[in-house]
């Protein structure tokens, strides 16, 4: 029997329409739903929405709707969106659902006979936003750290969940299970939440201030709080208490969600499952938050990025393969669309589409469109290039389960990379000239029609359309989405004398597209260059001096001084001798982006970082003690990409970031606005 995988995004809420926020929630889940189904396994996806609440009834209300009419508008729109992102779910649900509804009844009951709901006062500091109550020592300056509010005091007799029962059974849990709650660093923050007294749980609302909720089965009087009805949902769509979707998909499941809803994730829904004797989750999988520019998307900042105004620009699996391969699950990351179109440009239209199309061409020119048998024996070049592709079947199968796309995507795409190595190494147009190479040659293109079809089937959990049409032109029927990795990916399997063919380029290249914004500010820079030139000019004509070329600038321009290294820490002395400017330009330096930052195991200096500089590299920084790695993310820094490779504390270090120190600390030295990765510094 198949083995079984339920996997959950968040129910989002309906209080404002879908951004990229939760497009990535809901991609990346499906990625996993659809990886698991590649692996053979019977799979269920849930999504849906989450609608009770003030925080609904205000939304509503701001656009003179009832609750109910609203969330229908905006639950549809969520409904609606997921198909165009070639979202895999078998299930949408709604808490406003009657099933769902008789769930949190059943639950509710269940956990009240039992003794662990009760009936109290309770006086405190409420936020509205949040739709609960603070602690003092939550609050931030004495405000709501979401919502920078100074919270209401409340006092209200309602029903609490006994939560603070299951603390240290949770705790033991918690330690027993080290990859329960993954990445590492919320496992830790949920471990240090609950070294404090964890406080019982207030689940209900007096309906004097809420009526838009599910009535407690207990009390009608009260309706349920949202979070206790909503986490519900998980089990209410597999028609628990004895649906057979309950049994059957339960034990397998895991729940993906972003940091912003790690403690009613880590901490409410364990003790709600133990309570009501359920099983816990295998993975609750967190990851960071999509941001844009400096900060967090918001509606008042006109910063928030929706799904449907890039994919008509962009196209659908472009968008994906960008959120998947720029993320590194579990930490933040920064969206824009100068990035993403770098990726289309680099390496979808690039890596991907010219390895495929070049493939196709040469089937078509010297094969006349059929696949060719094999020919002759692999050398030496044909079995490096199987290893790359092994290599990569095998990233994708250690890495995916444990959300590492851009792991998974990175080893991808090194064997696309070699792939195109090969092609340029072994000139297949030279074979073509000599008849009596016709059988080497056919086994270069049968090795790169083969590793095109492998290739299709390891990203089509991440670019299901791509893949599909990828498989299509190479003759192998319309299946992306029941592909099996195990039959799909077996080498040799295409079928000889097929007819293949090219069709338009997977990827077409974009020109970059400037957003609104920074084209104005670009535009008054220049607007303002022009004036000022204008007036250099008349300053110099006036003083008798010839306008300075730009050449002449830049032969005359000052040695910069000498980049003051960070290993070791302490700062070099001023170099007396001068250095022309040759010897300066010997220092190949790049503007790198760091994708990706952690500590260096048992160094305290050290962090390892990963740098964009146009191909990645591993550079080991000592920076841990003034920045840290989560800080890093996203930071341009400036790196001396032509040192000799280094070991530091174990890692392979190729290349020094630039900084300077400053009293205790160090300060990175950046440019003044990005730029793309790779770019020179002069
Ligand atoms: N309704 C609750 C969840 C209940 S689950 C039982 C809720 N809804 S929400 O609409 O606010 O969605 C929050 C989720 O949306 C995050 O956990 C994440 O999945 C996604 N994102 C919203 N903004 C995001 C970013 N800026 N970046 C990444 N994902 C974020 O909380």
């Amino acid at each position: 029997m198949a083995e079984r995988f339920y996997i959950t995004t968040p129910i989002y809420y309906v209080n404002a329409e879908p951004h990229i926020g939760h497009a990535y929630t809901t991609i990346a889940t499906d990625v996993m739903n659809r990886f698991h189904k590649l692996m053979g396994c019977k799979t269920f996806f849930l999504t849906g929405t989450d609608e009770h609440g003030d925080k609904i009834v205000q939304a509503a209300q701001d656009t003179g709707t009832d609750p109910k009419s609203y969330a229908d508008r905006i639950s549809g729109i969520f409904r609606d969106l997921w198909p165009k992102l070639n979202i895999s779910n078998d299930h949408f649900i709604r808490t406003t659902d009657p099933e769902h509804m008789r769930v949190v009844e059943y639950i509710l009951q269940k956990v009240y006979d039992a003794g662990d709901i009760y009936f109290s006062t309770y006086k405190g500091l409420y936020c509205v936003g949040c739709e609960r109550f603070y602690t003092e020592h939550e609050l931030v300056d004495g405000k709501c750290p979401d919502h920078e509010t100074v919270p209401v005091e409340r006092e209200e007799a309602n029903y609490f969940f006994r939560m603070s029962k299951y603390q240290e059974w949770l705790i033991g849990y918690i330690e027993q299970h080290p990859d329960f709650i993954r990445p590492e660093r919320y496992r830790n923050e949920v471990l240090s939440f609950l070294r404090e007294p964890l406080e019982d749980l207030c689940i209900s609302r007096p309906k004097e201030r809420l009526t838009w909720g599910i009535t407690l089965p207990f009390d009608d009087r009260y309706v349920t709080y949202v979070w206790f009805d909503a986490l519900i949902n998980y089990v209410s769509a597999l028609g628990y208490p004895d649906g057979p979707l309950l049994e059957e998909f339960w034990p397998a499941a895991e729940h993906c969600i972003a940091k912003d809803i790690l403690k009613p994730h880590g901490i409410y829904w364990p003790t709600m499952l133990r309570a009501a004797g359920l099983s816990l989750p295998h993975h609750l999988n967190v990851h960071g938050y999509w941001k844009t520019g400096e900060g967090k998307m918001s509606k008042s900042h006109g910063t928030v990025v929706r799904p449907l105004d890039l994919i008509p620009t962009y196209g659908l699996d472009a968008f994906r393969y960008f959120l998947l391969r720029e993320m590194v699950f579990g930490l933040d990351a920064n969206f824009s669309e100068e990035a993403l179109v770098q990726r289309l440009n680099a390496d979808l239209a690039n890596d991907l589409g010219n390895l495929y199309s070049r493939a196709l061409a040469m089937t078509a020119r010297y094969f006349d469109g059929k696949v060719p048998p094999f020919g002759s024996e692999p050398d030496e070049l044909d079995i490096a290039l199987l290893r790359k592709k092994d290599e990569a079947i095998r990233q994708l199968v250690a890495e995916v389960p444990k959300l590492g796309f851009h792991k998974a995507l990175m080893a991808i795409w090194e064997c696309l990379n070699a792939a195109n190595k090969y092609i340029d190494q072994v000139a297949p147009w030279n074979l073509a000239k000599d008849p009596a190479r016709k059988a080497h040659l056919q086994t270069v293109i049968r090795i790169l029609l083969e590793l095109n079809k492998v290739i299709a089937v390891l990203i089509s959990p991440f670019m299901p359309e791509t893949a599909e049409k990828m498989l299509e032109r190479l003759g192998t029927p319309k299946k992306a989405l029941d592909l099996r990795l195990a039959e799909d990916s077996r080498w040799g399997a295409l079928e000889e004398g097929a007819a293949v063919s090219k069709g338009e380029a997977l990827f077409p290249r974009i020109g970059a597209k400037e957003p609104k914004e920074q084209k104005e500010s670009k535009h008054m820079e220049q607007k303002q260059k022009d004036q000022k030139d204008q007036k250099d000019q008349k300053d110099q004509k006036e003083a008798g001096k010839t306008p300075v070329g730009k050449e002449k600038a830049e032969a005359t321009e000052p040695v910069p001084a000498m980049p003051v290294s960070i290993e070791p820490v302490a700062v070099e002395p001023i170099i007396a001798e001068p250095i022309s400017i040759d010897m300066f330009r010997q220092v190949d330096l790049r503007v790198g982006m760091v994708k990706h930052a952690e500590k260096v195991p048992k160094s305290k200096k050290l962090l390892r970082l990963i740098v964009d500089i146009g191909e990645e590299r591993q550079v080991v920084a000592g920076i841990a003690q003034s920045h840290a790695p989560e800080d890093m993310i996203g930071k341009q820094v400036i790196l001396v990409a032509n040192l000799q490779p280094a070991k530091l504390m174990g890692v392979e270090s190729h290349g020094m970031v630039l900084a300077v120190r400053d009293g205790d600390t160090l300060r990175l030295l950046t440019p003044e606005k990005p730029v793309a990765p790779g770019t020179r510094v002069s």
